[in-house]
This record gives C-alpha cells, sequence and structure tokens, in this order.
C-alpha cells in the first residue's frame, strides 16, 4: 500500500471523463488499497480515481452517518457507479475537496439517492444514500464525469472563513 499524489485543480486529468472499469485484477485491488490509504491520510470522507491521476469510474468513501455513535465509519469501494434515481427534493451543503485545498462551497444536491455499481471484485451492488453520504456519492460521481464542486455553485469562499470547521472539513 502506498499513499497517491492527490492530483489538484486546474490540472486537466480532474475534466476528463473517467473510463469504465473492466479488469477486477491485481492491479485494481493495489489501486483500491492505495486510495482507500491516501483518503485516510488526507484525511478526507472519498476520493475518485481521476484525483490520483488514473482514469477509471472507481470511487472509495468512508463516512460514518452518526457522529455521535461509536459505530466505526462505513467504508465504501464502487466500481462503475451510477445513480439510478435522485430524490427532487435537494438540500444545500458546504463540501471541500482534496482537489481544491483550501476552498469550500456551498452546493446544492439531491437529498437521497439510489446507486448502482460493482463492488472490488466486479459482483453487481446497490447502495440507498441520503443526507452526507448521498452528497459524497454524487461528489465522487461527479469526479468521473469531469466535474467538479465549484461548477455546481457560486459560492466558494476560503475554508478559513468558514463558521462551521466541522462541516468545513468534510473533503472529498
Ligand atoms: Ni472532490
Amino acid at each position: 500500500m502506498a499513499i497517491r499524489e492527490i492530483v489538484t485543480h486546474p490540472n486537466p486529468i480532474l475534466r476528463r471523463k473517467a473510463h469504465r472499469v473492466e479488469k477486477f485484477d491485481q492491479g485494481l485491488q493495489s489501486l483500491i488499497e492505495d486510495m482507500i490509504e491516501t483518503m485516510r491520510a488526507a484525511p478526507g470522507v472519498g476520493l475518485a480515481a481521476p484525483q490520483v491521476g488514473v482514469p477509471l469510474r472507481l470511487i472509495v468513501i468512508e463516512y460514518g452517518e452518526d457522529e455521535n455513535s461509536d459505530a466505526p465509519p462505513k467504508l465504501y469501494v464502487m466500481a462503475n457507479p451510477e445513480i439510478l434515481r435522485a430524490s427532487s427534493e435537494t438540500e444545500l451543503g458546504v463540501e471541500g475537496c482534496l482537489s481544491i485545498p483550501g476552498f469550500v462551497g456551498e452546493v446544492e444536491r439531491a437529498a437521497e439517492i439510489l446507486v448502482r455499481g460493482q463492488n472490488r471484485f466486479g459482483k453487481p451492488t446497490k447502495v440507498k444514500a441520503k443526507g452526507w453520504l448521498a452528497r459524497i456519492f454524487q461528489h465522487e460521481i461527479d469526479h468521473l464525469n469531469g466535474i467538479l464542486f465549484i461548477d455546481r455553485t457560486d459560492k466558494v469562499w476560503k475554508a478559513a472563513e468558514e463558521k462551521e470547521p466541522a462541516q468545513a472539513n468534510v473533503s472529498n
């Protein structure tokens, strides 16, 4: 396992549409392990393969739904994720991105989504997510399509100006 360098805006790698994962081989498993380690070291709650310079449709997310519970955060690894359903209800939230260090923005996202993809071994999987987890999935899937959170909002500011650092620190 190794921590990989995180590509930052405006590197053009972040703007390309990533390719489908076709081979669930040892190379992919190593990439997944590196992405998990890189996300944890950053620290962040999510990471997409293009953010480590690999143009594949692959994301990792680690997020604890309930900060007050003792339950450990849940780790999600998903290849080829697709949003099957999104609620028409939306929520505004402040998010950051490991590829845009030091900045956060207020982004409107679907409040609930159903995501379909494949696990790290290629087996089909579905995740129903709401709230922050739904936000993180939407943010990471955007990365696979070359979209950054700054494309979805006019309200971007330096993280230091954020009055509620707990939320501003949620970087993905
Ligand atoms: Ni991001």
